[in-house]
C-alpha cells in the first residue's frame, strides 16, 4: 500500500472512531496513527513535543535545556511550597504523599464533585481552604512556579489518567474530545487539524507538535514570553491564532480538554517544566 493510501485510511479511521469510540479505542487509534506517521519516533519521545519529530531544531533546544531557563522558577516554587500559610498549615497537607511526585495523577475526575480537577485548580483550592487568596492563572508568577516545582518532583513518573466508570466522567472526556475535533475561529481550524492531521508540516515558521505528549512538560518557559506559560494559556494562544475566542483558564472547557489530552498522553513520562521558543 502506498503512503498516501495508508495516511488516508488512518485519517479516515481516526475520524470514524473519533465520534463513537471508547476512550481506550481512541487512545489506541492515536498511538497507531502517530506510530505510522512518524515511524522513526520512539513512543517515549513524544514527551518532547515538537522536538520528537523536528530533529533540525532539536539540537538547539537540547543545548537550552542544558542550562534550563526555568531553574529559578523551580527554586522559587519550592520555596513557596515549603512556606507555611498564616494558619500554620502548608501545601503538603492538601495533597497525597505531601504533594511530592504526584503530577502524573492530574487531572483526575472527582466523583464526589462531578468534575475534572487539575493540579493548578487543586493548588488554589488548597490556598482557599487555608484562608489564603487564590493566585492568578495567568502570566507566570507564583502559580506557575508552584506548578513547575510540583511537576519537577514527578520527573520520570508515568501519566496514568483514569476515566472512572461514571457517566459524568465519560461526558467530561467526550466534551474535551469534542473541543479537540471541532473547527473554530475565523480560520476554521480544530486542534486536531494542526496537532493530528498537519503535525509535522510547516505552518508559517512553526511545525505543530503531535497531539500526544502535550501535558507532560508543562508549565513551559517560553523565551518569546520570557516567563512560564501554563497549559491553559497555551490552549488560549492556539485559539487566538485561529481567531477563536479563548475560554477562561481553569474553566470547565479547558479542564475537560486537559482531561482528554492527558488521557491521550497516558504511558508517557512527566518531564516538566520544559522550555520552548
Ligand atoms: C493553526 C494550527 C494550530 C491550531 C488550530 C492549534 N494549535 Fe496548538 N500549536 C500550534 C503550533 C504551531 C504550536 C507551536 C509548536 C508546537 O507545537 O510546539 C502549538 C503549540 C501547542 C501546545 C504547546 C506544545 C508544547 O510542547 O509546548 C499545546 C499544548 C497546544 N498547541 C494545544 C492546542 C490545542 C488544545 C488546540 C485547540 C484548542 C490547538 N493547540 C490548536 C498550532 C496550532
Amino acid at each position: 500500500m502506498n503512503n498516501f493510501k495508508t495516511l488516508f485510511l488512518l485519517i479516515f479511521g481516526l475520524f470514524s472512531v473519533a465520534l463513537f469510540a471508547s476512550p481506550e479505542e481512541d487512545l489506541q487509534k492515536f498511538r497507531d496513527y502517530f506510530e505510522n506517521r512518524f515511524p522513526e519516533t520512539e513512543f517515549s519521545d513524544y514527551k518532547n513535543g515538537v522536538y520528537s519529530i523536528d530533529l533540525s531544531s532539536r539540537e538547539q533546544w537540547e543545548s537550552i535545556e542544558d542550562f534550563p531557563p526555568y531553574e529559578i522558577n523551580i527554586e522559587q516554587g519550592e520555596e513557596l511550597f515549603n512556606t507555611p500559610f498564616k494558619n500554620g498549615n502548608n501545601y503538603a497537607s492538601c495533597f497525597e504523599n505531601d504533594g511530592i511526585g504526584i503530577r502524573q495523577n492530574y487531572p483526575y475526575f472527582d466523583e464526589n464533585r462531578g468534575e475534572v480537577i487539575t493540579l493548578e485548580l487543586a493548588i488554589n483550592e488548597c490556598r482557599k481552604n487555608n484562608g489564603e487568596k487564590p493566585y492568578s492563572y495567568y502570566k507566570g508568577g507564583p502559580m506557575a512556579d508552584l506548578s513547575a516545582y510540583m511537576a519537577s518532583t514527578s520527573s520520570g513518573k508515568i501519566f496514568d489518567v483514569e476515566i472512572p466508570n461514571d457517566d459524568r466522567a465519560f461526558d467530561a472526556y467526550e466534551e474535551g474530545k469534542r473541543l479537540y475535533f471541532t473547527k473554530v475561529g475565523q480560520l476554521n481550524f480544530s486542534c486536531a487539524d494542526c496537532h493530528v492531521y498537519q503535525t509535522g508540516s510547516k505552518l508559517r515558521a512553526d511545525i505543530p507538535s503531535p497531539a500526544i505528549g502535550h501535558p507532560t512538560h508543562f508549565p513551559v518557559y517560553r523565551s518569546s514570553a520570557g516567563r512560564l506559560v501554563s497549559l491553559h494559556e497555551r490552549f488560549a494562544g492556539c485559539l487566538n491564532r485561529v481567531r477563536a475566542k479563548p475560554f477562561k483558564a481553569q474553566g470547565e472547557e479547558y479542564r475537560n480538554l486537559e482531561f482528554f489530552i492527558s488521557y491521550m498522553s497516558n504511558g508517557l513520562e512527566i518531564n516538566g517544566p520544559g522550555s520552548r521558543k
